[in-house]
């Protein structure tokens, strides 16, 4: 007898551009459930081909009076009911779902902001668990509309300490509605009401596991690649092309033909360092090409920040062609496929939500793509990370053997120490200074087990000489800066607060030991202001 494949429950989580989504998403997942992220405006039919358990309706900055308020479509509401889908509406989402439904939602007298305190009203409530009538709990509000009458057969079952509705519920027809942001770490009793609501009052599974993933996509991957097919993928030494790459070569094997291009601009021995995770550990097919001098050449003289970038891009453009062409002559046919290790948040962004003024996101995002495609290569993807976030991919990197080491590893920038070396990246043997100067300090970095507390550290070659005195004599050598953040993803980030001593230390060792360095300073400021490289 055939096993059914087991399908996951889904929980739908309509976008309505609240700043919170992603994390609402991520803490379903922890535990245990699945939980994608689709526009608020999406269709019906979009919506139902999902198949899920649970719908939430995310926050939003919108009035449902705007003229342009995002919502869900017209039969929802029927749908859900007809299918046994539970409904929650989060700030935004409850407020939808009163006027939607009949309601009268006003702008409040009072706006509620920051931390407030809730009353658990109401004999029955299912969100917060039948007896816990007058409990009270602190949540995180942000909201400036309230519902001021319910549509009929709903009930309040918590207040604000203002008097606002803060939750309600309709049981018989399963919504729920909370004003406040369960999510978030200000509102400490928002987990637990979240956990409780999926698994007790919507009967959700805990059965959303890595390992489930990993073979589903090696399915998709099978089904997809025809058996004569053959794919490429260019490896950045980076984590998600690497876990991206792995998988695919445990789906198809020795038809997926990876490029490692060294580009001059790597950091000191990377391109022995990678080469011995891909060859020796993940036994991955990768052919090396050593293009440094293709890319100097080019770089020649340069010193515009986006001009390096482009030309970078090019260069790398050129070398995946050529690359594709020679597996086409050896096989007698072009790959067809592309790996990208394109992750969730990725996906989210480039779909900004209705009414939320975000452009679409690739275009703030566009200086960190290391080059494109080819246009006429006419490459489908395969892109088996585009459901997971950043953790998520390490967790399946470890289930398929990358080593941790590798797996936490810096973010690296695609254009290299290209946008380290501040100006001409050929002028005399800066790429080499830098390449010494960065190993000292990750090195110390690793060292002092610091490595793993930091997003990213490196150091920076700067355009300026200054004057020094090592061994009596009078010296006018470069000056190199130390760069190192804390952050959650690379979009904002704080400077790391070094002690004394370890700062001391790496200063003297960089000066002893770099020739022509004479000058150590460290970069001090976040971002923003700063971005986080120097470039
Ligand atoms: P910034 O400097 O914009 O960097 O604060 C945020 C993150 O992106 C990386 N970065 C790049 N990555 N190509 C890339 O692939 C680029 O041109 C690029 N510029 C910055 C940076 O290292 C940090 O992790």
């Amino acid at each position: 007898m055939e096993t059914p494949t087991m399908k996951p429950d889904t929980v739908l989580i309509l976008d309505f551009g609240s700043q919170y989504t992603h994390l609402i998403t991520r803490r379903i997942r922890s535990l245990n459930v699945f939980s994608l992220v689709l526009s608020g405006t999406s269709s019906l039919k979009q919506i139902s081909s999902h198949n899920p358990r649970v719908v939430i309706l995310s926050g939003g900055p919108h009035s449902v009076h705007a003229h342009d308020a995002p919502s869900f479509p017209e039969g929802f509401v029927e749908w859900a009911e007809g299918n046994g889908v539970h409904v929650l509406g989060i700030c935004y989402g409850l407020q939808l779902i009163v006027q939607r439904l009949g309601g009268v939602v006003v702008e409040g007298e009072s706006k509620e902001y920051g931390k407030m305190e809730i009353e658990v009203k109401g004999g029955e409530s299912e969100i917060f668990g039948k007896g816990r009538v007058g409990e009270k709990q602190v949540v995180w509000m942000s909201h400036g509309d309230e519902a001021l009458k319910l549509p009929d057969g709903f009930e309040v079952v918590a207040q604000s300490a203002q008097g606002a509705v803060a939750a309600l519920e309709n049981r018989g027809r399963r919504i729920y509605g909370l004003q406040y942001h369960p999510e978030v770490t200000h509102s400490p009793k928002g987990m637990e009401t979240l956990k409780h609501f999926l698994f007790d009052v919507c009967g959700v599974s805990a059965d959303w596991k890595m390992e489930d993933l990993m073979e589903e996509e090696i399915k998709v991957i099978n089904n997809t690649v025809a058996a004569d097919e053959h794919v490429i993928c260019a490896l950045s030494g980076g984590v998600d092309s690497t876990v991206a790459a792995t998988l695919v070569h445990k789906a198809i094997g020795d038809r997926l033909h990876c490029i490692f291009v060294d580009n001059g601009l790597l950091r000191y021995k990377e391109q022995e360092r990678v080469m011995d995770t891909f060859e020796r550990d993940l036994h991955l097919p990768v052919t090396c090409v050593d293009a440094s001098e293709q890319f100097l050449s080019q770089l020649k003289g340069v010193v515009d920040p986006e001009t390096k970038r482009k030309i970078i891009g090019k260069e790398f453009i050129n070398i995946f062609d050529q690359f594709a062409h020679e597996l086409e002559k050896k096989h007698g046919k072009k790959p067809a496929f592309l790996v990208q290790g394109t992750l969730y948040p990725d996906v989210i962004e480039s779909c900004p939500p209705p009414g939320t003024d975000r452009t679409h996101s690739h275009t703030i995002k566009s200086h960190h793509n290391v080059g494109g495609l080819p246009k006429d290569m006419k490459l489908k993807l395969i892109e088996p990370l585009k459901l997971l976030f950043k953790d998520e991919v390490r967790e399946l990197g470890r289930i398929l053997n990358v080593p941790v080491g590798f797996l936490k590893r810096h973010p690296f920038p695609g254009p290299g120490l290209a946008v380290r070396v501040l100006g001409d990246v050929t002028q005399g043997n800066a790429l080499e200074v830098l390449r010494q100067v960065d190993e000292i300090f990750i090195q110390s970095i690793r060292d002092a087990g610091l490595y793993d507390s930091i997003w990213q550290a490196f150091a920076v070659f700067l355009p300026v000489r200054s004057v020094g005195v090592q061994g009596d004599k009078r010296t006018h050598s470069h000056v190199v800066a130390l760069r190192a953040v804390t952050s959650q993803d690379g979009m904002t980030a704080d400077w790391f607060n070094f002690e004394h001593k370890f700062l001391d230390d790496v200063s003297r060792k960089i000066c002893n030991s770099v020739q022509g360095v004479n000058r150590v300073v460290q970069d001090i400021t976040s971002k923003p202001p700063s971005t986080i490289e120097w470039e």
